[in-house]
């Protein structure tokens, strides 16, 4: 069934329609910028923008930056700490007004699912390690074709703050690195996974994944290191992919 995917993130609020048979996005995404860190009211107002402009009724998927349980948000490192211990899935659907089915993962760990099953990792059947640059580093990580969720490989701890804070996309621009500084720095985290976790494959997104060939060869692992075929959409498409799937093992 179509579902509207949406991505909550540290700049912007996205979302789209999106075939769950196909992981396309059926129509263009809309994206609401962030002012400020993201707080619960300002992701209400976001939720109901998009599902407005898409005369949406369906089901939802959604996907946040932090560890979720359940559909209760558990961390919220980059956005308002006001969301941790809310029910993102409750407070979607009232936004949304919507009695259809609304499910939430963790961001990266939706966009790890539109990556293994439409992706740069469909068919593979050993471990994949799947992190996400953006504001944050996300991590998903799958064996078999199954997620093992809320990994938090942004979070290792590095000079007495996350490791995130110097490797994210964002830390490139705010710190001001050329290519070569960032790509050696994310080189050496990444090769740190790999002493912990040894994966087969390890799939790079967020947009900065489209810029692969500007870093890609400074990464120097042990394990082939792939772009994200979905680009910053992963996200939505596996939300999207998680609520269709979770709505089909309820029926
Ligand atoms: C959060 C993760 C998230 C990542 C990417 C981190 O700060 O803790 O849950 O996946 O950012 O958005």
């Amino acid at each position: 069934m179509n579902t509207l995917g949406i991505d909550i993130g540290g700049s912007a609020v996205k979302g789209a329609p999106v075939d769950t048979k196909t992981g396309k996005l059926l129509a263009e995404r809309l994206r609401i910028e962030a002012k400020g860190k993201l707080t619960p009211a300002q992701l209400a107002a976001a939720v109901a923008e998009i599902t407005r402009h898409f005369r949406w009724r369906g089901p939802i998927g959604a996907g946040f930056p932090g560890v979720i349980h359940g559909s209760t948000i558990a961390t919220s490192a980059n956005l308002s700490k006001r969301f941790i211990g809310c029910d993102l899935a409750a407070l979607i659907a009232g936004a949304a007004a919507t009695r259809a089915t609304v499910r939430v993962i963790n961001d990266a760990d939706a966009a790890g699912i539109a990556e293994m099953r439409f992706g740069a990792g469909r068919g593979r059947k050993d471990s994949v390690l799947v992190l996400t640059l953006g504001t944050g580093v996300g991590s998903a990580m799958f064996f078999n074709g199954q997620l093992f969720p809320n990994t938090e490989f942004g979070h290792l701890p590095s000079g007495g703050h996350s490791i995130e804070k110097d490797v994210a996309a964002a830390a490139r621009k705010l710190q001001d690195l050329s290519w070569s500084e960032w790509g050696r720095r994310l080189g050496d985290y990444i090769r740190t996974l790999e002493k912990l976790v040894a994966p087969a494959c390890i799939i790079i997104g967020g947009g900065v994944s489209a810029r692969h060939e500007k870093f890609f060869k400074y990464l120097k692992t042990r394990a082939p290191v792939v772009p994200a075929e979905f680009l910053n959409e992963a996200g939505i498409a596996g939300a999207a992919l998680h609520a269709a799937a979770a709505g089909e093992g309820a029926k």
